[in-house]
């Protein structure tokens, strides 16, 4: 019997050895909000000693357009941004998605098993689409599916992401439910998001209302993590900020969207609290914090970038390291694969 409605007792994960999954598309370059929401994140865990498999999800990327040679330069890009922020891919797995064709398999599987209406529900397909969905590719719209095949593909326990993506972990959770559900099995967990620390959502540095993205036209409403010192400082200066001095609490930025942003980027570089930032800066105006923050950003981020820049020198290397991963991840991926072709009634003769 299948049902259509998530499940309500999800398989425990006790059962499952903690495991973490995450991924980035390499769509464009990766900003400040990859770092602080993901790629410092990833490089923590792995630190904690938690094993670590992480993606460049290319076969993501191409659900909108992408020109051939720059998603490869991109991908690379990307790569060398992960291993800048601290991924030691002698600790971590780290590939690119479409070298494990693993990937795309599960996600048709799980095609047949995510709802329409559940998809209809996803916010960030409305976001991109927005009036154009007849125009959108079917890729677009099928992609949380896909999602969740990367995370499930490698019994994932726990999934570190942004704010962002938290539907799309959720709706994972509903799809390996309904497939434990419908096969009477509990062969998938049920993965856990892992939204973390003060900026688990990095705001546009030009209006605070709208999050940091690759996608952005204005290039000042991000920091790349190609950006130069000089430039990461510039744009910090210019970020949109108030008249009015710090509040002495977190509560008094009630209504303060950008100084919050600020103060939640200084706080995810400086591994502080925001309630702590508050109060060593209260009653200083933007005039004080402002170059404070670029210091700390300059001082973070500018030997992300220059050892991008060293690791980009030799694509070959980059290459090398992706293909060694996914290696790898297709060795755990594989039998999870055909384990899940033979619960669901596939002959496998071969
Ligand atoms: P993507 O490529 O848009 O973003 C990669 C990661 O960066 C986080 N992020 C942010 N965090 C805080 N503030 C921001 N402004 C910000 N912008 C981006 C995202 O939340 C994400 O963690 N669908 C995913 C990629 C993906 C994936 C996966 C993630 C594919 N398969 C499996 C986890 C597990 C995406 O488009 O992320």
């Amino acid at each position: 019997m299948t049902t259509d409605a998530p499940q309500a007792t999800p398989t425990p994960n006790a059962a499952f050895k903690p495991r973490i999954f995450s991924g980035i598309q390499p769509s464009g370059g990766l900003t400040l909000g990859n770092y602080l929401g993901a790629l410092k994140r990833f490089a923590q865990k792995q630190d904690e000693g938690i094993e670590t498999i992480y993606c460049l999800v290319d076969l993501h990327a191409i659900t909108v357009w992408q020109d051939p040679e720059k998603l490869r330069q991109q991908t690379r890009e990307a790569a060398a941004g992960f291993i800048a922020s601290g991924v030691d891919p002698a600790r971590s797995i780290l590939f690119n998605q479409s070298q494990v064709g693993a990937h795309a398999e599960l996600g048709w599987l799980f095609n047949c098993v995510a709802r329409l209406g559940w998809m209809n529900r996803m916010t960030q397909f409305k976001d991109k689409a927005g009036k154009n969905a007849e125009k959108m590719s079917l890729g677009l719209y099928a992609y949380p599916s896909l999602m969740a095949a990367d995370i499930l593909l490698y019994h994932a326990t726990m999934v570190p992401v942004g704010e962002d993506q938290k539907q799309h972990v959720e709706l994972t959770r509903d799809i390996a439910a309904k497939f434990n559900h419908d096969f009477k099995t509990d062969f998938f967990p049920t993965p856990e998001p892992l939204i973390e620390g003060a900026a688990t959502r990095v705001m546009s540095l030009r209006d605070g209302t709208k999050k940091m993205s690759k996608s952005d036209p204005s290039d000042a409403s991000r920091i790349n993590l190609t950006d130069d010192a000089d430039m990461i400082a510039k744009k910090i200066r210019k970020a949109t900020s108030d008249a009015e001095p710090l509040p002495e609490s977190v509560e008094g930025l009630e209504g303060r969207a950008e100084a919050r942003n600020l103060v939640n980027i200084y706080a995810a570089l400086a591994d502080m609290s925001p309630a702590a930032v508050v109060a060593e800066y209260a009653g200083a105006g933007f005039g004080t914090f402002k170059p404070a923050l670029a210091d700390l950003a300059v001082a973070k981020l500018s030997p992300i970038s220059s050892e991008m820049t060293r690791l980009m020198a030799d694509p070959a290397e980059i290459d090398r390291v992706l293909g060694k991963g996914a290696e790898q991840a297709a060795a755990i991926a594989r039998p999870i694969l055909e384990k899940t072709y033979e619960i669901m009634g596939m002959i496998r003769s071969r």
